[in-house]
């Protein structure tokens, strides 16, 4: 599907996990509010449910976006410790993960939920950013790219009536290959490039070249200041989802400044 691509605005996102408390969330968006300016790109900040709220209003002037780490399929009710995408808005959030593998390996997420996750998002107007990946043993068996299918088809069937046939999709991907987050072993540029490719070619078959073309899929798995030009010089990785090297301003900052210097 190379050649497909079309001006896609890159995203740089943050995924803080449960890391950080207020204080160093409020002073890494002052770093950011010194030094960001205007960047070409979208930021998104996914910090931990209860510094949601002292980050939206952290980042009030910038051109930065927060999202939350995971959304609930209900909208509202009787489920403990869940969060729900009017709550999410409520709290300023214009992004939800989902499906993240921690999530998907933690709290037995199984495709299907991630597919009634990113409904909900999309219904209550949040956008979903929806994260695929194998893992170690699937990669070894020869099973990546029926995993990635698997995991997409599911999403594509509980999103694609809720997608708008006009316009911008309403949503992103992340593919996140297990085996090399949080691990420091980033999948190589061609390797990573495959992926993306595999899945806007699957994209394309479902919702049409137009729209598959439109469609940012990020790269995460150990994104760090000195590996992102190459991965980003590959024509379908469209930004990156990060973690570890994400708490820190200093090298998050680096992650946009090296991928808009290659680009
Ligand atoms: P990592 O995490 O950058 O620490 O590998 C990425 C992610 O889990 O989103």
């Amino acid at each position: 599907m190379a050649g497909l691509r079309a001006p896609r605005r890159p995203i740089f996102a943050a995924n803080w996990k449960m890391n950080l408390l207020r204080d160093e969330a409020e002073s890494f968006c002052n770093d950011l509010r010194g030094a960001l300016g205007s960047p070409e790109a979208d930021v998104v900040i996914f910090p931990a449910a209860p510094l949601l709220d002292s980050v939206a209003r952290s980042i009030e002037g910038l051109s930065v976006m927060v999202g939350g780490q995971d959304v609930h399929h209900e909208s509202e009710g009787a489920f403990t410790g869940d969060v729900s995408a009017p709550q999410l808005l409520d709290a300023g959030c214009v992004w939800a993960l989902c499906g993240h593998s921690e999530r998907r390996r933690d709290h037995a997420e199984t495709d299907s939920l991630v597919g009634a996750k990113a409904r909900a998002a999309l219904d209550h107007g949040l956008l979903p950013m929806i994260c695929l990946g194998e893992t170690q043993s699937q990669r070894k068996a020869g099973e990546t790219m029926d995993t990635l299918s698997r995991q997409l088809h599911a999403v594509l069937d509980a999103i694609e009536s809720s997608l708008d046939e006009e316009g911008e999709p309403r949503f992103a991907l992340a593919y996140e290959p297990v085996w090399a987050i949080g691990t420091g072993a980033t999948a190589t540029p061609a390797l990573a490039q495959e992926a993306h490719d595999f899945l806007r070619t699957r994209l394309a078959e479902r919702l049409g070249t137009r729209r598959a073309s439109q469609v940012r899929i990020l790269y995460g798995g150990s994104a760090k200041p000195g590996n992102v030009a190459e991965l980003i010089a590959e024509p379908d990785i469209d930004g990156f989802l990060v973690g570890g090297a994400s708490l820190d301003s200093v090298s998050f900052r680096a992650i946009i400044h090296n991928s808009a210097a290659a680009g």
